[in-house]
């Protein structure tokens, strides 16, 4: 009896939906099956009058008409909807049109690919090495004695007794000896580590580009043509430089590079610390015990390494007094580069 009921009006449900076309037509329908006087819902109440063991099966047969009708409800009113408002859209042909904002990329990642250029037309190839280093590769392959300071807690992220968070790219000068025979010229720019306190001027993590060139007969002289070719086509012809001496436990000599003060044009002004000059890399002639540590014969070659920091020669370009703006992601940073 109540199962023929539920036939009939789910079948009559199925006609009138087919009659409807806009939301007012739908609303009469969902009032006539669906409301708290609708045909539907009224059949629930004659539920209770069943026999006791007609009820479930005739319970399941009335929820799943009203689960049906309600469906079917649903769906038709959000095609409706969405139609009626795509009918509603005017367009206003006279409004000024939106600009999409365009990405870009990081001013480091366009300062390291700017400096990879250089060096690719000056000869150099392009390799990579882990930021997660051995002891070995980061300080006793270099050179560095066991007690040098740099080893200490203060500068270096531990990880274990021999391995640590690389402190400079220099341990990729190891890896590429130790895997390649030479000629070997090469940059390896990457991500290092330092535990310093983060301020204006420095940052627990930056990134570096490494060069190294060895051969038979490489000279001081070519470590500086390639360094001044460098520096003009980076930060303008007309610059000045100098090399002074300096000291790196995996190069012998060692000279540091300045160029001219940007700013005061080598007068003397708070970014130059009132000296004109401007230190832009270390770099050095490959010491002997380095060339041992990769089984390079020491006696018929000779070679030199630099390394640079990527933020401060973007700061010393770009005239940023910062570094931490790099890591912010501020877009009212970001967006002018
Ligand atoms: N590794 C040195 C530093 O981090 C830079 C350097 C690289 C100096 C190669 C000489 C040769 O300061």
């Amino acid at each position: 009896m109540l199962s023929e009921s539920v036939r009939k009006i789910h079948s009559d449900f199925e006609s009138d939906l087919i009659g409807v076309s806009n939301l007012k037509d739908l609303e009469d329908v969902r009032t006539k099956y669906l409301s708290r006087n609708g045909l539907i819902t009224s059949l629930f109440d004659e539920l209770k009058n069943l026999p006791k063991e007609e009820k479930p099966l005739a319970g399941k047969l009335l929820n799943e008409l009203r689960d049906f009708a309600s469906n079917q409800f649903k769906s038709l009113k959000d095609k409706l909807e969405l139609s009626s408002s795509v009918d509603n859209q005017k367009i206003d042909l006279t409004l000024p049109a939106s600009f999409k904002k365009l990405g870009s990329r990081h001013l480091l990642t366009q300062t390291l690919d700017e400096i990879k250029t250089i060096f690719k037309g000056l000869g150099f190839s392009v390799f990579d090495g882990p930021e997660l280093e051995s002891d070995y590769n980061n300080f006793e392959a270099l050179n560095f004695a066991p007690d040098h300071p740099a080893r200490d807690m203060q500068d270096t992220f531990f990880i274990s007794k021999d391995y640590l968070l690389r402190t400079h790219t220099s341990p990729v000068q190891i890896r590429v000896m130790s895997s390649n025979k030479p000629p070997v010229r090469a940059i390896m720019p990457g991500r290092v580590y330092r535990n310093e306190a983060v301020s204006s001027r420095s940052y627990c993590m930056f990134h570096q580009v490494e060069g190294l060139y060895v051969d038979t007969d490489v000279t001081f002289a070519e470590l500086k043509g390639t360094l001044v070719s460098f520096a003009q086509q980076f930060y303008g012809g007309d610059l000045n430089y100098r090399f002074r001496p300096s000291f790196f436990p995996f190069t012998e000599p060692s000279a540091e590079m300045d160029i001219t003060c940007y700013l005061c044009h080598g007068k003397g002004c708070k970014v130059c610390k009132q000296t004109g000059w401007l230190e832009i890399l270390g770099c050095g002639m490959i010491d002997p015990n380095v060339f041992k540590s990769v089984d390079y014969d020491s006696e018929k070659l000779t070679g030199y390494a630099f390394g640079m920091g990527i933020e401060r020669t973007a700061m010393l370009k770009y005239g940023i007094t910062d570094i931490r703006v790099f890591f912010e992601n501020d877009f009212r940073f970001l967006k002018q580069f």
